[in-house]
């Protein structure tokens, strides 16, 4: 089952064109690798395939559905449930515990308070900081909070995980753990996985990697 599918998606940040039609389908429990040099437009495919971005052209749907063609509180709340972001520093909320961070997607989503929590305590376990639940990111390494930022991209069970260079900012030992740690938790839950990286372990730990060049897809392998 298709769960990610970008059809001659195009976007421009003014003049200087970032993409220029990119088609790509994802499998659910699929792991997908994008490559390439600095520049050459993965943050913007991952942040249109996100929904952060609206293509100037081609389409994106997730789930089977077209981002474009859904009213706004609908396209919202496919992003809330469906769609998982890592992004390379956590970008957890500063003051809150590890477990209410975690929490905060189902919140936001109308899960009742108890609820959330329990679920979030699931996941801060399946990624190994359960123990951490009461710290605030600024008392944990950066390990630790990359693993509770995976936590908080899970937590709603969503079909598509998406990852921009998430071991980026960590050393090679923390970030092959984390690396680990994605694809298990992302397995586990059944969800197919797109990661933006620069480094060729976690390429290798993929079914396929695509790689970019200036906007366009080079080639793709299966691996
Ligand atoms: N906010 C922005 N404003 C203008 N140009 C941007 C912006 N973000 C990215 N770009 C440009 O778009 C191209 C693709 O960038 P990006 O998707 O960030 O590449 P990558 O993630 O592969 O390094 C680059 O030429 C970059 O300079
Ligand atoms: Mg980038």
């Amino acid at each position: 089952m298709t769960v990610l599918e970008l059809s001659d998606v195009e976007y421009s940040y003014r003049r200087n064109a970032a993409l220029k039609g990119v088609t790509l389908e994802v499998n659910a429990g699929e792991v997908v690798a994008i490559t390439g040099v600095s520049g050459c437009g993965k943050s913007t495919l991952l942040h249109c395939a996100a929904g952060i971005l609206t293509p100037d052209a081609g389409t994106v749907r997730v789930a089977g559905q077209d981002l474009a063609a859904l009213p706004e509180a609908d396209r919202a709340r496919l992003r809330r449930t469906q769609v998982g972001i890592v992004l390379q520093f956590g970008q957890l909320v500063p003051d809150l515990p590890l477990i209410d961070n975690v929490a905060l997607p189902l919140l936001l989503d109308g899960h009742e308070r108890g609820a959330a929590h329990e679920t979030a305590m699931h996941w801060l376990g399946q990624v190994g900081v359960a123990d951490e639940a009461d710290a605030v990111p600024a008392e944990l390494s950066g390990g630790q909070t990359q693993r509770a930022a995976v936590a908080r991209a899970l937590v709603t069970g969503p079909a598509v995980v998406l990852a921009d260079e998430p071991t980026g900012s960590l050393d090679s030992r923390a970030g092959q753990e984390l690396l680990e740690v994605l694809l298990r938790a992302s397995r586990h839950r059944g969800a197919a996985l797109v990661v933006v990286t620069h480094d060729n372990l976690v390429a290798a730990s993929a079914d396929r990697e695509i790689r970019l060049r200036d906007g366009v897809i080079q080639h793709e392998v299966a691996l």
